[in-house]
């Protein structure tokens, strides 16, 4: 059994309390809109940041049931921005199922989009109004949307810097993955030191995520990612390999590079490109080892934290996104 199979049978009973949650808070009495929403939301995932906000909030010494509700909360942010992110990315397959915008339109999508995103604002107000969750949300929201605007807005800018990518990474896909994280751990604790370590640990493992992303958008096996394969390239977006594999190539392979990522180019010969690339700058190595030194600062920021079974599983789960095939 991989580790994370592991982890996730070690928290069976909290997902599957989870899946109730998802299930229960976005049901809508409208047929159609309940079948696009759920078509969304019940699309499966590898549910990693329920997973985070549980080991969290258990390492932190809460075992409760509201880390189930803000589990599915952060999720259906995450479902919700994918499902946007999908259509600016004119992505057809999503966690191996067609995307919601290509089954059914733009409007639909954008429209679900928003309905999670009032599904959410209810489920925080049936909390308490003081509970520090709210303020989180509500920045990690603007974050992620800050992200992806600066992220369209650079599209095409081929001088785009390592440093500023890994901000708007930092942005797009850290800032949920952080709050999925700080979340659980104000469940369990009070202890500034416990919700910093925590803090730290999602933001390190949210950076090595994004990058092993990008990575596998290169080399994975679609059927195993559940999208289609080259979807960056594609589309011409520069991510993490091609911004590094830009900055150690010569200006001959500059240039095709630039060429390559034009839209209009032919995508077999494009891939035939970008492939050979990958193998004479090892580009590949590189980026799995940028990544595995944020898993390893994450792992380390855990060190002041009770070691317990939970502490353990958020370790494996730190190698896991680096070692992830989907
Ligand atoms: C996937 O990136 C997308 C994100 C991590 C964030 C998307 C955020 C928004 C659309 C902003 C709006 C936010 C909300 C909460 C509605 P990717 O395209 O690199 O990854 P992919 O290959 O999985 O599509
Ligand atoms: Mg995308």
């Amino acid at each position: 059994m991989s580790s994370f199979d592991q982890i996730v049978q070690l928290i069976a009973d909290d997902l599957s309390a989870v899946e109730a949650k998802l299930t229960e808070n976005t049901a809508s009495e409208y047929s159609f809109v309940d079948m696009a929403v759920q078509h969304v939301v019940e699309g499966g995932g590898k549910r990693l940041r329920p997973i985070l906000v549980v080991l969290s909030a258990k390492v932190c010494g809460y075992e409760g049931k509201d880390a189930h509700t803000l589990a599915a909360v952060v999720e259906l942010i995450h479902v919700a921005s994918l499902v946007h992110d999908d259509v600016l990315d004119e992505a057809a397959i999503r966690r191996g199922r067609e995307t919601l915008h290509a089954k059914w339109g733009n409007k639909v999508a954008v429209l679900v989009g928003d309905y999670l995103h009032a599904r959410v604002l209810s489920m925080l107000v049936a909390r308490r109004a003081d509970d520090p969750a709210m303020a989180i949300l509500a920045d990690t929201t603007q974050a992620m949307c800050e992200g992806e605007v600066i992220h369209a807005y650079k599209s095409g800018d081929f001088d785009i810097a390592e440093a500023e990518y890994l901000k708007i990474i930092s942005f797009k896909t850290g800032k949920l993955i952080t709050a999925s994280c700080t979340l659980g751990a104000h469940l369990g604790t009070t202890d500034p030191q416990q919700i910093e370590a925590l803090t730290i640990y999602g933001q390190q493992i949210g950076t090595a995520f994004q990058i092993v992303d990008d990575v596998l958008d290169f080399t994975e096996n679609p059927d195993k990612l559940g999208k289609n394969a080259f979807g960056d390239l594609r589309e011409g977006k520069l991510t993490f390999p091609i911004i590094y594999a830009r900055s150690v190539c010569n200006d001959d392979e500059k240039q095709m590079l630039e060429k390559v990522l034009n839209p209009n180019t032919d995508e077999t010969e494009a891939i035939a490109f970008v492939e050979s690339l990958f193998q004479r700058y090892a580009v590949e190595v590189h980026c799995l080892t940028v990544a595995q030194h944020y898993a390893d600062r994450a792992k380390t920021a855990l060190a002041i934290l009770p070691q317990t079974d939970a502490c353990l599983a958020l370790q494996q789960l730190a190698d896991y996104v680096v070692s992830r095939d989907s």
